[in-house]
């Protein structure tokens, strides 16, 4: 039984983090290095920002390699996947943190489009990881993986109110979390577990601040801000550290007898 410490380490587990270009998937990458993990992380589109992340976990003497890799798509997921062997010859842990979000609207003004692109990323995207993971888990005897859902996809926001109604996002935050509940209950007695993190709003990722720098005025900001803060018990935002701790609980064995859990980081929200 280890004890301590030790319970946190994750020396030499190889973690794969899809979206780990900025925001809050840089920062898992980070804390999971600095616990010991080396990292392959993708991202799709901003190549730079997934090699600054891998500049700063080679900083702390971990290895570390970053893919470009759309997640939406079955050959990219392969590659990935393939490319993490090359590298480090096992995946202990993959992180489903990839998403995008389109603007807000409600259901009957949506377009078909912007409906199919959310969902594509983030559930389809979680799907094509975890189904390409699968495999090498099983013949290892061992997996984690860690879904990145959102208090999205546990309650709806009147509090927010018209200007946020985001129901392709929603709904696949939603669909992740039964994404993680069925891939628990499947492969427990494999070894492998599966949980998932629910956020609250977080400040300064680049999906949480695209409405202050889109066409808001800053009295309709002011209004979606206020939202947020009413239903947040603690009356403030979380800062992308406050969800550093809970990741290196679920990626180590200190979570060992943890599977199939949401665990929301909310200040409150879901309460
Ligand atoms: N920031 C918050 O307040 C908050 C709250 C709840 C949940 N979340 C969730 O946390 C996760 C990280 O969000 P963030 O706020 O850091 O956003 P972000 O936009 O800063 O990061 C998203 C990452 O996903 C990557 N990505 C997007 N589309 C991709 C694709 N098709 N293939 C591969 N990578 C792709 C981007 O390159 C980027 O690295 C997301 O799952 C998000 O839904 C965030």
């Amino acid at each position: 039984m280890k004890d301590g410490k030790e319970v946190f380490d994750l020396k030499d587990r190889v973690v794969l983090v899809t979206g780990g270009s900025g925001g809050l998937g840089r920062g898992f990458c980070e804390i999971l290095a600095a616990f010991g993990a080396d990292i392959a992380l993708t991202a799709d589109k901003n190549v730079k920002g997934a090699q600054e992340t891998a500049e700063m976990v080679k900083r702390l003497d971990r290895k570390a390699v970053a893919i470009q890799a759309d997640v939406s798509s079955p050959e990219d997921v392969e590659r990935m996947i393939q490319k993490t062997l090359d590298e480090f010859g096992r995946i202990d842990i993959l992180v489903n943190n990839a998403a995008i979000n389109s603007g807000p609207s409600k259901i009957a003004d949506m377009r078909i489009e912007d409906w199919d692109k959310v969902l594509k990323v983030n559930l389809r995207g979680a799907f094509l990881c975890t189904r390409a993971v699968l495999p090498h888990m099983l013949s290892q005897g061992s997996g984690n993986i860690i879904n990145i859902a959102s208090v999205k996809g546990l309650r709806t926001f009147r509090e927010i109110g018209e200007e946020m109604p985001i129901p392709n996002y929603s709904v696949s935050k939603a669909g992740m979390i039964m994404l993680t509940k069925e891939t628990a209950v499947q492969y427990a007695r494999e070894g492998i577990r599966a949980n998932c993190i629910a956020p609250g709003w977080h400040r300064g990722t680049q999906l949480s601040d695209r409405w202050r720098a889109g066409s808001w005025d800053k009295e309709k900001y002011e209004r979606y801000e206020g939202g947020i803060l009413r239903a947040t018990a603690m009356g403030r935002r979380g800062d992308p550290d406050e969800l550093k701790g809970l990741i290196v609980f679920l990626a180590s064995d200190a979570s060992s007898y943890i599977t199939g859990q949401v665990l929301t980081s909310d200040g409150g929200i879901c309460v």
